[in-house]
């Protein structure tokens, strides 16, 4: 099984990515509903979410883990690459690829939740791979509720946005990060108000197409992953909110299982 978690709904996005790639393997998810957002969180508390997330994984039967929360990533990654014994991946550095190869200008800019800004990863591996690059980061706290909320298209998140990306306008970037699995599902707001020469970046189809690069180049463990398309979408809770965007997401009614995670 390849497992995949976020705080969330969001993650989904990265899940929709690996079906799309590689329709035959077996998936499992697992979104935080009841504990999301993290980004507000402090780090111990993300660290420790994300361990109970990776234990989970593991008891389903997961012999990969990809980690589709920035936040998350961010503030743990490092430590759970380290802690566990099976392979784990992240959205952070595909996407700090695709913005570096994308930026003509070098001005980039990154908008994430305040744990993911915080960490100033996204500016330390943009940097790592063109040091001339300048990095304008964008903290957006209330994105990911509003997303989690299934606000997709209201009035007051495009007021938000427009309040978020001004900053970002200001400073002339040609290429703007999603570094949040949730803001994918934002994108068609996102794209108008930061104009079309702005490149945006999405992570979600890098990340499958470096899964199934992995994989390929480790065949062994390619091998012991299942072929049979087998699915489940775990979360922690089942709203009315997580279920529509869920199948907004997958573009199908999407059967989400409840479990409970331990304190
Ligand atoms: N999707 C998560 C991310 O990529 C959202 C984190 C949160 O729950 O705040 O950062």
């Amino acid at each position: 099984m390849i497992g995949i978690f976020d705080s969330g709904v969001g993650g989904m996005t990265v899940a929709r990515a690996v079906e799309e790639v590689l329709p035959e393997r077996s998936i499992i998810y697992f979104g935080d509903v009841a504990r999301t957002p993290y980004g507000s969180k402090s780090p111990t508390t993300i660290s420790h979410y994300s361990r109970q997330n990776c234990d989970f994984l593991l008891s389903k039967g997961a012999k990969i883990i990809i980690v589709a929360c920035n936040t998350a990533a961010s503030v743990a990654g490092h430590h759970l690459q380290q802690e566990y014994d099976v392979p784990i991946m992240e959205v952070i550095s595909p996407a700090v690829a695709q913005a570096v190869q994308a930026s003509v200008s070098g001005r980039i800019g990154v908008i994430g939740t305040r744990a993911t800004i915080n960490s100033n990863i996204y500016e330390r591996e943009i940097c790592a791979l063109n040091p001339a690059a300048r990095v304008f980061s964008q903290p957006c706290p209330l994105l990911v509720p509003l997303v989690e909320e299934g606000w997709l298209a209201k009035r007051e998140t495009a007021m938000i946005l427009r309040r978020y990306l001004h900053p970002l306008r200001s400073h002339g970037v040609d290429t703007l990060v999603l570094g949040c699995t949730h803001y994918p599902l934002l994108s068609h707001m996102i794209k108008p108000r930061m104009g079309r020469q702005v490149k945006v970046i999405d992570s979600s189809l890098a990340v499958a197409h470096e899964l199934k690069k992995y994989l390929t180049d480790h065949p062994s463990l390619a091998e012991s992953l299942a072929k049979d398309g087998e699915r489940h979408y775990y979360v922690s809770d089942i709203t009315e909110a997580a279920m529509s965007t869920a199948s907004r997401i997958f573009g199908r009614k999407m059967n989400l299982e409840l479990v409970q995670i331990a304190q």
